[in-house]
C-alpha cells in the first residue's frame, strides 16, 4: 500500500497534533489498525519523550503521543498539589525541504532558490541557463523550477526563445522526471513557474501534467489570490501530498484549471531579465501594484545578469544571454552585485526576505552552492557548504535534447564575453 493512500488519516491526526500546541495536556490519536507504524512517515510524527513531559494516553492502537519539553503556563500557588499545566511542544526530527525548522512555517515564509530556465541545461549552447539537469538541481536543493514553454507540432515544448535555438524536449518528458523525484522525496515541496510564451489556453497544460503523473501532487489554492497568511505550512502540504505549486505568467484561468495559478496574483517580481548589475528590488510585475499589496505577498528576486546581443540569430531578434564570466560574483554570498547583498537590500526594503531567489547556473558562485548559503541565511538556518553540487551523470534519463549545434553562436558568445569582461 502506498504511503500516501494513508494521508487523509494522517492529516486528521495532524490537525490534532497542531491543536495540541495550545492544549494543556498531551493527546493521542486512535487510528485504524491499518496504520501500522512502518507505514507512517514515522519521523514526522514520532514523539521525543522528555522525562518531564506530562504523559498520558496510549490507548490500544494509538499511533503516537505528543509530548514535549515542559513549559509552565500558569504559576503554581503554594497550595498546588501536584503539577501545573503545560504547553506540550511537538517535537519533530523529519526535515521538510531540508530543515526541521521549516515544517511549521508557511510556504510563504521560506526562501527558496529557483533555477532560471531549469530545462535549458544543454552543454555548449549559449542559450543555456544551467549546467546541471533538473534531477541534479532538485537533489542539490533547487525548489523552484522556472522556464518558458512553446508549442511545437501541437505539443508543449521546452524551448528557449525559439525551438531552433534551444529545444530541451517536451514538457511531459521533463515533468516525468520531476514526478519521479517527488515520489522518491515525500517531504519536499516545490514550485513550478512557467512562461506561456505561445499564449495558449491554460487547458493546454492539462495533458502533459496528467501524462507525467503530476496531478496527484498539485496544490489547489482555496483563494484566487493569496496574501502571506493564506498559504499552508510545509507540513500541511506534505501530509496532504499537495507538494507542488504551479504558476503560469499569462492567461491562467483558475476556474478552468484550478491548479494552474495566475502567477502575479500570488507573487510579484523584481525586474525581469536584468542587465543592471545593481539588481534593483523594485516591483516590476505585475505593473503598478500598490506597495501595501506587495508587502503582503510572496515575491521573487530575478538575480540573473544578462548581456544583450542583437541580431545573433537571423529572425530571432535581440537576445539576452547570461553574463557567464561574472557568475562567481553574481551568485556569491557577499560582494558587489552578489545574490547575498541583493537579498539583504530587498529584505530591508520590503521588511522580509524574498521567497524566490532566481539564478542562472546555480552551481557557480564564490563556492559551489553559495546560492543555497544565501537562502539559508535568509531562512535563519545553517547550510552545509560541501553539500553542493551533483553532476550531469546523475540525470541520464534527461536526454532528449535537440542536437541543434549552436557552435557558431557559442563562439560569438565567447567573444562577446571576452569583450565585456
Ligand atoms: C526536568 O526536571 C528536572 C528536575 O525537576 C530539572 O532539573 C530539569 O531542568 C527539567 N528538564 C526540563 C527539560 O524541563
Ligand atoms: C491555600 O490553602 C489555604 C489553607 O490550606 C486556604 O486558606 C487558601 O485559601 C488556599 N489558597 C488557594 C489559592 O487555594
Ligand atoms: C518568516 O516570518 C518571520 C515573521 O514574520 C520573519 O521574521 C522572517 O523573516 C520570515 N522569513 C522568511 C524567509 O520569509
Ligand atoms: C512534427 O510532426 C510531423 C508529423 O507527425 C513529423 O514528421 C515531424 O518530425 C514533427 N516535427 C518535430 C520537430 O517533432
Ligand atoms: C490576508 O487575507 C485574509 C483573508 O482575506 C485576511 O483575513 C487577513 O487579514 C489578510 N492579512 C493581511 C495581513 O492583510
Ligand atoms: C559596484 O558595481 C557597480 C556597477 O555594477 C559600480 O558602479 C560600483 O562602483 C561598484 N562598487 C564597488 C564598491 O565596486
Ligand atoms: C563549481 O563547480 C564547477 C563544476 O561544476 C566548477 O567548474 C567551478 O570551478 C566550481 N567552483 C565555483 C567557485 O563555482
Ligand atoms: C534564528 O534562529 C535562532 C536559533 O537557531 C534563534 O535563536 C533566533 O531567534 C532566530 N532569529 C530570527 C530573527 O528568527
Amino acid at each position: 500500500m502506498s504511503l500516501f493512500r494513508l494521508l487523509p488519516a494522517l492529516q486528521l491526526f495532524y490537525a490534532q497534533f497542531a491543536s495540541a500546541q495550545t492544549s494543556s495536556t498531551s493527546i493521542s490519536a486512535s487510528t485504524p489498525t491499518a496504520l501500522s507504524n512502518n507505514l507512517l512517515p514515522a519521523a514526522l510524527l514520532e514523539p521525543t519523550i522528555s522525562p518531564n513531559a506530562t504523559q498520558i494516553s496510549s490507548a490500544p492502537q494509538s499511533i503516537t503521543t505528543i509530548v514535549g519539553v515542559s513549559r509552565r503556563t500558569v504559576s503554581i500557588s503554594s497550595n498546588a498539589t501536584s503539577t501545573s499545566s503545560f504547553s506540550p511542544q511537538p517535537t519533530n526530527s523529519q526535515p521538510c525541504n531540508g530543515h526541521v525548522e521549516f515544517c511549521n512555517r508557511r510556504f510563504s515564509n521560506v526562501s527558496m532558490v529557483v533555477a532560471h530556465n531549469s530545462p535549458f541545461a544543454v552543454a555548449h549552447n549559449a542559450a543555456s541557463n544551467q549546467a546541471l539537469p533538473v534531477l541534479t538541481q532538485l537533489n542539490d536543493g533547487i525548489r523552484g523550477l522556472q522556464f518558458e514553454t512553446h508549442i511545437l507540432n501541437g505539443t508543449v515544448q521546452l524551448c528557449h526563445t525559439n525551438c531552433n535555438l534551444l529545444n530541451a524536449g517536451s514538457l511531459e518528458a521533463y515533468l516525468e522526471l520531476v514526478s519521479g523525484w517527488l515520489a522518491d522525496n515525500p517531504y519536499e515541496v516545490i514550485a513550478i513557474m512557467m512562461g506561456n510564451d505561445a499564449r495558449v489556453s491554460p487547458t493546454t497544460y492539462i495533458q502533459p501534467f496528467t501524462a507525467a503523473g503530476m496531478l496527484p501532487y498539485l496544490y489547489h489554492p482555496s483563494v484566487p489570490t493569496a496574501n502571506l497568511t493564506q498559504w499552508p505550512t510545509l507540513s500541511e502540504m506534505i501530509l496532504a501530498n499537495k507538494r507542488v505549486v504551479v504558476m503560469l505568467d499569462y492567461l491562467a484561468n483558475q476556474d478552468a484549471v484550478p491548479w494552474l495559478l495566475d502567477e502575479f496574483s500570488y507573487q510579484w517580481q523584481t525586474p525581469f531579465s536584468p542587465t543592471d548589475p545593481s539588481f534593483p528590488c523594485t516591483e516590476q510585475r505585475p505593473p503598478n501594484q500598490p506597495d501595501d499589496v506587495s508587502r503582503d505577498k510572496m515575491y521573487m528576486v530575478n538575480h540573473n545578469l544578462n548581456i544583450e546581443i542583437s541580431d545573433l540569430i537571423p529572425g530571432v531578434g535581440p537576445m539576452l544571454i547570461p553574463a557567464y564570466t561574472l557568475l562567481d560574483a553574481v551568485n556569491a554570498v557577499s560582494g558587489n552585485g552578489s545574490l547575498g547583498v541583493n537579498v539583504e537590500q530587498c529584505t530591508s526594503m520590503w521588511g522580509r526576505p524574498p521567497n524566490w531567489l532566481l539564478v542562472d547556473y546555480y552551481n557557480y558562485g564564490n563556492f559551489n552552492g553559495s546560492v543555497f548559503q544565501v537562502a539559508a541565511m535568509a531562512n535563519n538556518v545553517t547550510y552545509s557548504q560541501d553539500s553542493c553540487c551533483g553532476t550531469v551523470l546523475s540525470n541520464r534519463a534527461h536526454g532528449k535534447f535537440s542536437q541543434v549545434p549552436v557552435k557558431a553562436l557559442f563562439a560569438v558568445f565567447s567573444f562577446l564575453v571576452f569583450l565585456f569582461s
